[in-house]
């Protein structure tokens, strides 16, 4: 079997939260402590995507260099993994080009994303950019140009994924003189539910929310966590019971509690709730921001000693960009020679 080649991306759009981390980061560190020698581990800060929607010049700086603290910070260590910033790879841009080429505008419109922003768009298409439609095909550009074998995402991403498996397919097809010069990758999906806002739990916790009460930062502090979790919007049915779709609420606290190391023993959230049985909701809310601060804080900790420190964040970044470089150039110099540039 060819040697793995594991590529995932996030948007610096402001600090990881606990959502980011179970449903993703945490998996990142996992692949990388578990990988054979040979597997290939490339993680990107996917500042390209990030400027689909306008963002204030010097807040994506801050966020920029957050999130690669905070990649850091979750245990990714830049010998192992390659982690850089999108936008320090030129090679990302210049596929996305090449490949755009060949990508139909009917099945791009009918990716749900584009589709949910044009039926909420009241003021016709002015408004909606051209980068907003196309991001997909930037998204199989990232995974393409490292010759990505699998790609770690959240249940979300699974379409955009089956889009860049179809674009290599057909890029081979027309370009490949019966030669693999992209690669169709798998996808790896995470094992953890999604997690669910704090203050609405039928959505799902998310950076863009407005209410920062509604997500848990790895950067907050205990008491900070303790405050969300202790607000947290529950039922008023008694005792504990997981059902996600009758006590989205309380089961998002128990999937909480679940996926945090303590807990670990647990054979199912099931299980895991019958234990809880007898147990007052404030007290599961007790309980579980103390798991949620015992898996956040060495992180927190961490955080804190690496995004001052210049030295260690500008090393990591030119080190990754270097790396991501190197592996990009090379698919690129394939896809111009097949394509005749
Ligand atoms: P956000 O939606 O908060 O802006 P991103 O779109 O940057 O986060 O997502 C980064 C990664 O985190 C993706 O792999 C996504 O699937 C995962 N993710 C985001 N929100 C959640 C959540 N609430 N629960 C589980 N995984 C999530
Ligand atoms: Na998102």
């Amino acid at each position: 079997a060819r040697p793995k080649v594991i590529f995932s991306g996030i948007q610096p759009t402001g600090v990881p939260h606990l959502g980011n981390y179970l449903g993703a980061l945490r998996q990142w560190t996992r692949l990388q402590d578990e990988a054979a020698d040979d597997t290939t581990l490339i993680y990107s800060l996917v500042d390209l995507h990030a400027i689909t929607i306008r963002q204030d010049p010097n807040q994506l700086r801050q966020w920029k260099k957050e999130s690669l603290a905070m990649l850091l910070a979750i245990g990714l260590d830049p010998k192992r993994s390659t982690i850089f910033h999108q936008s320090d790879v030129p090679a990302h841009a210049e596929l996305m080009w090449i490949l755009s080429c060949q990508a139909s505008t009917g099945y791009l419109g009918r990716m749900t994303q584009w589709k949910d922003k044009t039926s909420n768009e009241k003021d016709g298409s002015e408004k909606l950019k051209l980068g907003l439609f196309s991001y997909p095909v930037l998204q199989a550009a990232d995974i393409l140009v490292h010759k990505t074998t699998h790609v770690p995402v959240g249940h979300d991403q699974a379409q955009h994924l089956e889009f860049a498996r179809e674009v290599a397919n057909g890029f081979n097809h027309v370009f490949g003189q019966g030669k693999e010069v992209l690669v169709a990758p798998e996808t790896l999906i995470s094992p953890a539910r999604r997690v669910m806002s704090l203050t609405d739990p039928t959505a799902k916790m998310s950076k863009s929310h407005p209410n920062p009460k509604s997500r848990i930062l790895l950067t907050d502090s205990e008491d900070i966590i303790k405050s969300k979790l202790k607000g947290a919007v529950t039922d008023s049915l008694d005792g504990i019971s997981y059902d996600p779709e009758m006590r989205p609420g309380v089961s998002n606290l128990i999937d909480l509690l679940y996926h945090s190391s303590a807990e670990d023993g647990y054979e199912s959230q099931e299980a895991l709730a019958k234990d809880l049985e007898g147990v007052s909701l404030r007290a599961l809310k007790e309980k579980t921001a103390e798991a949620v601060d015992m898996q956040v804080r060495p992180i927190r900790e961490r955080y804190s000693e690496i995004v001052e420190n210049r030295a260690i964040m500008e090393a990591a970044a030119a080190e990754g960009a270097e790396k991501a470089t190197k592996s990009g150039a090379a698919t690129l110099k394939k896809v111009k020679r097949a394509v005749g540039l």
